[in-house]
């Protein structure tokens, strides 16, 4: 397997550390392309994510990330420069969040469990598409767009991906969440696609939910979930939401999937480089280890990544809530019980 890796800012460097740790022990196979982009890179050089580098990335079978982004860095350069340029240039069309409520974790909603829905964000299209201006710039009259941009071809894979996953789960059903009532153009379309890919998949049954409703209902009754379709800027909060009721963004992990195998896909944990705690050796590993479950699932190296998921819910359903988390100590806890 080769691995492209991209520790990044903050606590990137330390989660990956840990995540590589885990992967070692289930794939021997494993081989390491560590690639140096982030904060300090464009401190220095002023580079972001060079072509050079991006045609190297292509070579590998996936790309493992840490985080991106430091508070010396204006907002948006990083993000956009680096981050949502790998996803774009990648054609990473499905960005795939899972969370599930794991046994021994605490989450206000602990009560209300079980929670296992799989959140399919759409991740090259939305409003993070960058089509938009400014007019008018530093008058009163400002003028600012952001134009959400949804093509028919582009709702429609990520809307397939979604079923595709649905029909494979014991509940068999799947919510596409918009906002229909208000967003005509885009919500109709989303619309009527699933209702269009559902004819092929009549074993799965179909929700709608309006997002703000869904925004309450993802804290009040996340049970209801299985299998969430939605756009890019509606997925990424409520995946946060979805995280938080899961016990938290420490655990919650991701992958951007090119689903259709062209490029390399790219995990990553749904945190950031949280520059607070990075140093000090106190970040929670368990997202970045369970992205790379996700990975191994992807390549379809199903029994490496079955054993990676039983180490994350072993530990997780044994952790003392007293105990500071160490960095370190949960990557070697891990790497214990996943290569046993
Ligand atoms: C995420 C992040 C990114 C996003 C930012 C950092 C660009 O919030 O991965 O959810 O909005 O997609
Ligand atoms: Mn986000």
């Amino acid at each position: 397997m080769r691995l492209a890796v991209i520790p990044g800012d903050g606590i990137g460097p330390e989660v990956v550390a840990e995540g590589l740790k885990v992967l070692r022990e289930v794939a021997p196979d494993l081989e390491t392309t560590p690639y140096d982009l982030g904060a300090a890179r464009w401190q220095q050089t002023g580079e972001l994510l060079p072509d050079t580098v991006l045609d190297e990335l292509r070579g590998h079978d996936a790309i493992l990330l840490g985080a991106i982004g430091d508070p010396s860095v204006p907002p948006g350069i990083l993000e956009r420069g680096l981050l949502l340029r790998l996803r774009f240039e990648l054609d990473h069309h499905v960005n795939l969040r899972p969370a599930r409520l794991y046994d021994g974790v605490r989450s206000p909603l602990a009560a209300e469990g079980p929670i296992d829905m799989l959140c399919v964000r759409e991740g090259t299209e939305g409003p993070y598409v960058g089509n938009g201006g400014v007019l008018r710039k530093d008058t009163p009259q400002e003028i600012a767009t952001e134009v959400s941009l949804n093509t028919a071809f582009g709702v429609e894979r990520v809307v397939r991906y979604g079923f595709e996953r649905a029909v494979t789960r014991p509940r068999k059903h799947l919510t596409l969440i918009h906002k229909t009532n208000v967003l005509t153009h885009a919500g109709g379309l989303w619309s009527r696609i699933v209702e269009e890919v559902s004819a092929e998949f009549p074993d799965v049954q179909v929700a709608y939910q309006h997002v703000d409703a869904a925004s309450m209902f993802f804290i009040t009754d996340p049970g209801r979930y299985d299998v969430i379709v939605t756009d890019n800027l509606f997925g990424d909060i409520v995946t946060d939401i979805a995280a938080a009721v899961t016990g938290g963004i420490g655990l919650a992990a991701s992958g951007n999937l090119d689903a259709s195998g062209t490029n390399p896909s790219m995990f990553e944990p749904v945190h950031g480089s949280a520059p607070d705690i990075a140093g000090q050796g106190i970040a929670d590993p368990t997202a970045t280890v369970l992205s790379v479950g996700l990975l191994l699932d992807h390549l379809g190296r199903t029994e490496q990544a079955k054993k990676v998921n039983a180490a994350v819910a072993f530990d997780l359903s044994t952790r003392d809530p007293q105990q500071q988390i160490r960095t370190t100590q949960v990557g070697d806890r891990l790497a214990a019980l996943a290569s046993g």
